[in-house]
């Protein structure tokens, strides 16, 4: 019998997430230059450290909007926090040991619900050191100086994240990516990665 497909993502969620993927790839690729100079080369890709400078802020800007829209679209199901995450916690989502018994999960598990709110936490932080740092002649040395620090943290550990979220997104977990790029998911998957989430969809007459 055919699989029974249920819909995560509305067109609307899908354009703004496509929009964050493409906006911080290119901040990752002008950014690497400008965090550190021996990767400076990649400035080659967009034709010199200017136009770079200002690819990054033109995709800084359409970054900041489109990740706070999807972030705050999405804090109901990346804010709610029970027993079942501490236990998730605990056996790491199964991921280092398939034998591991997992927790029930939601709509997202609890490594997502972390990287969904670090998304949000990381993007206010980007936007708030990104209006000191666009012109820091304007800004005292002590705040430039956080701000530049704060900017590059951010930009480290979001770049972490995004590796692991690509793996996970594509190869780690099979048929995940058909949330995103047709917004819906198979049953059989549901049931096995957010099965409580599928309950909730069967209750509302949405599966
Ligand atoms: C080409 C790049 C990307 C791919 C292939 C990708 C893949 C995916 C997939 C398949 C999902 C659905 C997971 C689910 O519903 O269970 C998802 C959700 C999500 N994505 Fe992406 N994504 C990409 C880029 C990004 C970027 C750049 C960000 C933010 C900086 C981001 C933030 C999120 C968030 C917050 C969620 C919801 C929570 C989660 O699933 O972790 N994504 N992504």
């Amino acid at each position: 019998m055919a699989d029974k497909y249920i819909q995560r993502y509305s067109a609307a969620d899908r354009a703004v997430h496509w929009t964050v993927a493409v906006t911080f790839l290119l901040l990752v690729l002008t950014g690497f230059g400008l965090y550190e100079k021996n990767l400076s080369f990649l400035f080659a890709i967009f034709g010199g450290g200017e136009n770079a400078i200002l690819i990054h802020k033109i995709a800084g800007v359409v970054f900041f909007f489109a990740a706070m829209i999807f972030s705050l679209s999405h804090l109901k199901d990346t804010t709610h926090f029970d027993d079942n995450d501490a236990a998730w916690i605990k056996v790491m989502g199964g991921y280092l040991n398939k034998k591991a018994k997992v927790p029930p999960m939601g709509k997202y598990n609890t490594g997502q619900k972390i990287f969904g709110l670090c998304v949000l936490v990381t993007t206010l932080v980007f936007g708030l050191t990104s209006l000191v740092i666009w012109s820091p002649a304007n800004a005292s040395q002590g705040l430039a100086q956080v701000s530049f620090f704060l900017h590059s943290l951010c930009f480290v550990v979001m770049v972490a994240f995004f590796v692991a979220h690509i793996y996970l997104g594509t190869i780690g977990v099979k048929d995940g990516l058909r949330a995103m790029t047709e917004g819906r998911v198979s049953e059989g998957w549901a049931k096995k990665y957010s099965p409580k989430w599928l309950e909730e969809m069967k209750k509302s007459g949405k599966a």
